[in-house]
């Protein structure tokens, strides 16, 4: 499919001019992208001077000048960089080089960063504090410090008279949609969730205090720069109210590997426990999973159990990966544990524990056997699954 090239009006002047990659399937190398993507650039225009909010990246650039030229842009005064990640910021470059008079806006941080990673001129930058405003006559553009969503340098831009806030990589989703602003909740509820726990859950805390700061705005629309925007904005902000909040659910989730059974015959005995004591379950086989749906299972779960046969003397490499982007992307789960099998000894529940050093949990008696589970393992897995039931009980977690 060829590229999509099309400007939405967002208000009278202030109009939508991004890309949407709909084929894209992998972000930094990394994160899986079953729906695509959008990289989503304004423009706003005011009465004296006109802003270009982000930019997209490098690959859509050509789509993103062309948007420009149907709109018959001349001149550009200011080009706000809310956030230096290449996907937003990577045709600024090019922006820069065709309006030539527009001083590059951005935070204190985020001018290292364009320097160093795009080789902006340094003398191009103006650099915003908190709170700062910049006016385009009869618009203004108020600028939120917002760091770690979801690097140190990031801000939000808040256009006062329009009441949109353009929040950049917060409240985005990896949804390509030819929709502007999101049709039913529903649709992308999932979507966006992905993109909390792969990108934003790890800042949890920060968001915290920025959604205070957000709280204290009139928003008629937000306007991220991926997936589509929420007019009103509720239905995003309820979400991540959610999201971000200490409760967890009474949700299990069990990222495993197995490579003769063993590991598999006891995940699935452990699945049919939780769910005879009232716990939901969500058992992901590493060797088929999609990391995206594993990384959404933990912004809720009260507990993990990490499922894994003995490789030489460790986890299964899959189990291990598992692992280290769970530590990395910090859910709020309470309690974890390991459950798996090997043949002649290691240290694989030892290791596993220790990488998951950047949880506030509390770890369980892991069941770890030899071979087959025979009997005795399996009334261990449901004493396990007694225990956890109890833990969720006394953490006052809501047992549906
Ligand atoms: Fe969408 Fe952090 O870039």
């Amino acid at each position: 499919m060829s590229d999509t090239m099309t400007v939405r009006e967002v208000l009278p002047d202030v109009y939508w001019i991004g890309a949407i990659d709909w084929n894209r399937r992998l972000f930094d190398s990394l994160i899986p992208l079953p729906d695509g993507t959008s990289y989503n650039a304004y423009l706003v225009k005011g009465s004296e001077k006109t802003a270009l909010i982000d930019t997209v990246d490098p690959t859509m650039e050509f789509e993103y000048v062309c948007n420009l030229i149907k709109l018959g842009v001349e001149t550009i005064d200011y080009i706000i960089v809310n956030h230096a990640e290449q996907d937003h910021s990577g045709s600024v470059p090019m922006a820069a080089e065709l309006f030539p008079q527009a001083k590059i806006v951005v935070s204190e941080k985020c001018k290292d960063l364009v320097v160093h990673l795009l080789e902006i001129d340094p003398d191009r930058c103006l650099v915003v504090k908190d709170g700062e405003t910049l006016s385009l006559g009869n618009k203004t553009l108020e600028f939120i410090m917002a760091p770690w969503v979801h690097w140190p340098e990031t801000m939000l831009t808040y256009l006062r008279e329009d009441k949109i806030l353009f929040p950049c990589d917060l409240f985005g989703s990896h949804f390509a949609t030819s929709d502007l602003f999101i049709r039913d909740i529903a649709e992308v509820h999932h979507a966006a969730k992905r993109y909390y726990a792969e990108i934003m859950m790890p800042f949890r805390t920060q968001i915290k205090e920025h959604m205070k700061k957000i709280s204290e705005l009139d928003i008629d629309i937000i306007a991220p720069s991926h997936g589509p925007l929420y007019h009103p904005p509720d239905p995003i902000l309820q979400r991540y109210a959610d999201w971000i909040s200490d409760e967890v659910k009474n949700e299990v989730v069990i990222p495993y590997a197995s490579m003769h059974g063993s590991t598999d015959k006891m995940v699935n005995h452990l699945v049919g426990a939780l769910i005879d004591r009232g716990i939901r379950v969500k058992p992901f086989d590493l060797s088929k999973t999609d990391l995206g749906e594993l990384a959404a299972s933990l912004v809720d779960a009260a507990t993990i159990v990490i499922g894994t046969p003995t490789v030489l003397f460790g986890p299964h490499p899959m189990v291990a990966n598992a692992a280290f982007i769970t530590n990395i992307i910090r859910p709020k789960a309470k309690f974890a544990t390991v459950i798996g099998s090997y043949g002649w000894g290691g240290k694989t529940v030892e290791t596993l524990k220790g990488m998951l050093n950047h949880l506030s949990i509390e770890l369980l008696d892991p069941v770890y056997t030899k071979g087959i589970p025979d009997s005795a393992c399996l009334r261990e897995l449901e004493t396990l699954a007694d225990r956890i039931a109890e833990k969720h009980r006394e953490a006052g977690i809501k047992m549906d």
